[in-house]
């Protein structure tokens, strides 16, 4: 069963100094980079669409294409932005590669940005983790040190600076366009799209935005080669990506397969569903993405299987959840996020997440009614596809897929005048339970 995994990324993670220049070299880091330098820029660019790598921060659009888009010759200043703002509930793959690899994410955005012709990137990086902040800082200042960074880059002509910009910790930041926003340093909130930011992303420039798995796959695949990243994975899904477990899993952690690796695969490795419990249900992809169920072990975990079964891959974070989870708790939960974290920028998301926020706690304890699980799916449909940003629909993912699955227990929760759970079984602490947090 252990050949499911492929550690490629996190494959020298637990080596003690795996974040420092030195330790990154001797696992044989930066070679990828000798190679792309000897390359013309537009053959990196082949080498990434040949790999079939998409996109690692939930779109996935294939990368090599989204490179290609950004205009050649123009006259105008290209830029590289790596999306490193992770908030999502559940997501937590890009802070422990960061953490661990640094320079994985550095010599993938170097060979990015020679693909494009910039020869400016930042890395916008959530500041509230700092201790990631100070160790992207050191790893940047080691590759500017050893002459990765800088003027006339290993002899190659090309230029390169890298600036590590600290995001204020807002979830909406990771979407693109608002991050670019922020970075312009105005309020973080989404732009109209159309123009995409390949053609006027930041400072009205050709940017390309991209998330730091997808980048951090890069030297990977142009020191193995295109082909053996896409001989891993499925016929449209290729190569490898980290699978985060947490919640109700005996052994959580990262665990790198694949794409098209099912749950019951990863649980085995896993160690399973925590003792003595059962599988109630999962998000494939983060809280954005409708959840699964036990009726879900099987599909495979690429962009068409999820898709297919009625959910998302996104960031492939694996939250399970045994049957001591109250379904409507952890729904609200993850909307009271989604509501604090609304930019209010459109009506739909602004006023509707705090409608089903409100809705969903008198649920929670007993004192809606049944017309309440209309009411709940009348909300989402009037904010599903109709939202300025992809925000909202991932916003109602979760309510409108726990009803489909768990509606008796919504409607259980009225005709007891309460919650049928004992909330301390569910947590993984213990202890005696106090009244709700809000
Ligand atoms: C609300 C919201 C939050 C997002 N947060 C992130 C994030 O933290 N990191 C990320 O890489 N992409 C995030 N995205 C997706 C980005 O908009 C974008 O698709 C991604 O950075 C592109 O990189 P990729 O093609 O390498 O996946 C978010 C999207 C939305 C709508
Ligand atoms: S859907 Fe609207 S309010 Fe919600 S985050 Fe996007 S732009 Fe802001």
């Amino acid at each position: 069963m252990t050949s499911v995994l492929t550690p490629e990324l996190t494959a020298h993670w637990d080596e003690p100094d795996s974040f420092t220049l030195a330790g990154y070299r001797r696992a044989g880091g930066y070679q990828a980079l000798s190679k792309a330098l000897a390359m013309p820029p537009d053959e990196v660019i082949a080498a990434v669409k040949a790999s079939g790598l998409r996109g690692r921060g939930g779109a996935g659009f294939p990368t090599g294409v989204k490179w290609g888009f950004i205009p050649q010759g123009d006259g105008k200043p290209h830029y590289l932005v790596v999306n490193a703002d992770e908030s999502e509930p559940g997501t937590c793959k890009d802070i422990p590669t960061m953490l661990a690899t640094p320079h994985a994410l550095v010599e993938g955005s170097i060979i990015a940005a020679y693909a494009i012709r910039a020869n400016l990137a930042f890395i916008y990086v959530r500041g509230e983790v700092l201790h990631v902040v100070r160790r992207l800082h050191q790893a940047v200042a080691e590759a500017y040190e050893a002459g990765y960074l800088g003027s006339d880059i290993g002899g190659s002509g090309f230029d390169l600076e890298i600036v590590v910009h600290a995001g204020a910790g807002a979830y909406e930041c990771g979407e693109e366009t608002a991050l670019l926003d922020s970075l312009e340093g105005h309020r973080g909130q989404p732009r109209l799209k159309p123009p995409f930011p390949a053609i006027a992303g930041l400072y009205a420039c050709p940017t390309v935005v991209n998330n730091v798995e997808s980048i951090a796959s890069v030297p990977y695949i142009i020191e193995r080669g295109a082909g053996s990243f896409a001989a891993l994975g499925t016929e449209k899904s290729k190569g490898f990506g980290i699978f985060s477990l947490s919640g109700h899993v005996t052994t959580p952690g990262q665990y790198e397969a694949p794409l098209g690796v099912t749950l019951r695969e990863l649980l085995s490795l896993a160690g399973g569903v925590r003792a003595g419990h059962q599988l109630k249900f999962w998000t494939p992809g983060g809280s954005s993405t409708p959840i699964f169920t036990d009726e879900h072990l099987d599909v495979p975990l690429d962009f068409e299987s999820v898709g297919a079964a009625g959910s998302m891959l996104g960031t492939r974070a694996l939250q399970i959840f045994d049957e001591t989870t109250c379904v409507v708790r952890a729904t609200l939960r993850w909307m009271e996020f989604y509501e604090h974290e609304s930019c209010g920028k459109c009506t739909p998301c602004r006023e509707g997440t705090f409608w089903i926020v409100q809705v969903l706690d008198a649920l929670e304890r007993g004192e809606g009614s049944e017309g309440d699980l209309d009411k709940l799916l009348d909300i989402c449909d009037n904010i599903l596809g109709r939202a300025f940003c992809p925000f909202g629909d991932g916003a109602v993912s979760p309510v409108m897929s726990s009803i489909k699955y768990f509606r008796d227990e919504f409607i259980e929760h009225n005709k007891r005048g309460g919650c049928p759970f004992d909330p301390a079984a569910s947590t993984l602490f213990g202890g005696s339970w106090r009244s709700s947090s809000r």
